[in-house]
């Protein structure tokens, strides 16, 4: 499979195929609306970004569900539950296919490289209109184009793995102040139970120059936190003649101004390197939180799994930055229930648990992924027997996660404002450096650029806005399960 650096030159049939269809859709005078539903995914919605601000860039604006006359699901195939729900959710517009003769019903992602999925939209799902895999998000102009006017379902599936910068095409991000940023796309990895190299193609990442222009110009357009995003973030630039490394894009993104934080996601074990974490330590902006997934904590399991490192490895890793950023935390991936787990080997991943100790952990069971190599081990573990395991961890985890928001009552924490929190009035909610999410309320008679905000006044219920986006210090007073309370005590930046 060839990978392709897409120019700007290539891409002039995509942005006439843009400019045809403003004038078609302006020429229905009537607003056009667009309904996108993303599973999966950081890299997913980073993806739906892009597809929505080219839908937009063409005129379509943003609807719902009930008024859309483009539809696109944005699909993700990691494990057997998300695929359930694509075909649960694409079966409610048969109906409305008669009603709108406009609508337009698009499937991408990741589900789509899977061939069986593709053969079974084919046959039980006649009027989606478009099918097109998750390589290929810039030509969507040229493929809503191409299906205008004709009947016949259009499926391109590409066999091509490309490079689009990302000023080469509109994205709309979909929050003020957070902004996605690939870095890289793809994985080489092959981990025995993953279909992500698979859906996602072959690793390569992003030019450093056009990356760091990115980054400095979310900066000038406000924008206070970024997320740095890749599959495998610490192998940025490996085997591409690249002179540059992660350690040195965390570096220079750490450096430029403006940023309150920035973050990034996945760290593979095998891959980080001690100058990354050196780096952490190093820079304010930069978070203080790693996400580092383990999925096992037998070394047996870890080879079967094709994960190239062992849990002593692991561990001294895992250490290191325990030990340079004693305030920072570490959260995981595991997954319950690999061909062939034994008894003993699920007491490993719970002792790696206790070593550990996560602040957090996003637990799955395993599922098969036909076409992955572990999808033929003969072993599967039965399913009674994993979701027993699966108890037991998610308990021990969620001691963990206590300790953890507990370790915080008492401290003054440095918290990035994401907003009004969604179950409570007057509560603003954000997250520390170490990632830890916090609901808190502002004092009465709190003076913002010295105007007066008191929560009891009813008109402040505006303020949260105002609030948006920026760092404050927050009194921490209490922890839950699964975050921690306080309350502000200044705004930091503002
Ligand atoms: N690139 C990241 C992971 C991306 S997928 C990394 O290597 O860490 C996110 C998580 O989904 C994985 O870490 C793994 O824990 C889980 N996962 C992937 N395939 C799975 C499968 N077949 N069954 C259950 N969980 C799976
Ligand atoms: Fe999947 Fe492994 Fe690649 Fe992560 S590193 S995406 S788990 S194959
Ligand atoms: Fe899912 Fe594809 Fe992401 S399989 S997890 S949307 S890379």
């Amino acid at each position: 499979m060839a990978i392709v650096n897409v120019s700007k030159q290539d891409l002039a049939s995509v942005y006439s195929a843009k400019e045809q269809l403003r004038n078609y859709y302006s020429g229905l005078k009537r607003p056009i609306y667009y309904y996108v539903h993303t599973y999966g995914c950081q890299l997913n919605e980073s993806d739906s970004e892009k597809l929505i601000g080219t839908l937009e860039d063409i005129g379509i604006r943003e609807g719902n569900e009930d008024n859309a006359d483009i539809v696109i699901f944005n699909t993700c195939a990691i494990r057997e539950n998300a695929e359930d729900r694509l075909f649960g959710n694409l079966g409610v517009f048969k109906a409305r296919k008669r009603e709108n003769k406009e609508l337009m019903i698009i499937v991408c992602g990741c589900m789509m490289k899977v061939k069986e999925n593709v053969d079974r939209i084919k046959s039980s799902f006649p009027y989606v209109d478009i099918v097109f895999d998750p390589q290929q998000i810039h030509n969507l102009p040229l493929l809503m184009l191409d299906k205008i006017g004709r009947r016949k379902q259009l499926i391109d599936i590409s066999e091509e793995d490309f490079i689009v910068e990302d000023n080469l095409l509109s994205v709309k991000r979909a929050r003020k102040f957070r902004a996605l940023v690939p870095i890289m796309y793809g994985c080489n990895n092959f981990c025995t139970y993953c279909i992500v190299p698979y859906t996602r193609g072959r690793e390569r990442s992003r030019d450093f120059n056009e990356i760091i222009d990115e980054l400095k110009l979310l900066a000038e357009n406000g924008y206070k936190e970024v997320m740095l995003l890749g599959q495998n973030v610490n192998s940025y630039g490996k085997g591409d003649n690249f002179d540059k490394s992660f350690a040195d894009l965390l570096r220079a993104a750490a450096e430029i101004e403006g940023f309150s934080r920035v973050r990034f996601m996945t760290s593979h074990p095998r891959d980080l390197s001690d100058e990354v974490i050196d780096i952490m330590s190093e820079y304010k902006t930069l978070e203080t939180h790693l996400h580092l997934p383990v999925q096992s904590g037998s070394d047996r399991i870890l080879k079967e799994m094709n994960r190239h490192y062992t849990r002593e490895q692991y561990l001294r890793t895992a250490l290191k930055f325990r030990e340079k950023l004693p305030e920072g935390s570490i959260s995981t991936d595991i997954i319950v229930g690999f061909p062939g787990e034994t008894e003993e080997d699920f007491k490993d991943t719970l002792s790696m648990v206790n070593e550990v100790k996560y602040d957090s952990a996003f637990t799955f069971q395993y599922s098969i992924r036909p076409g992955t190599k572990a999808a033929n081990y003969p072993n599967q573990v039965p399913k009674e027997v994993v979701t027993e395991r699966f108890g037991r961890l998610l308990e021990l985890q969620n001691d963990f996660v206590n300790k953890s928001n507990q370790s915080k009552v008492g401290l003054v924490e440095e918290v990035l404002i994401e907003g009004e929190s969604s179950t409570a009035k007057d509560i603003l909610t954000g997250r520390t450096r170490s990632n830890h999410l916090v609901n808190f309320t502002i004092p009465e008679d709190f003076k913002l650029n010295g105007k007066l905000i008191s929560p009891s006044n009813p008109a402040s219920a505006c303020c949260a806005s105002q609030f948006e986006g920026k760092l404050c210090n927050v009194r921490i007073t209490h922890s839950r399960p699964y975050s921690i309370d306080g309350v502000m005590e200044s705004i930091i930046d503002g």
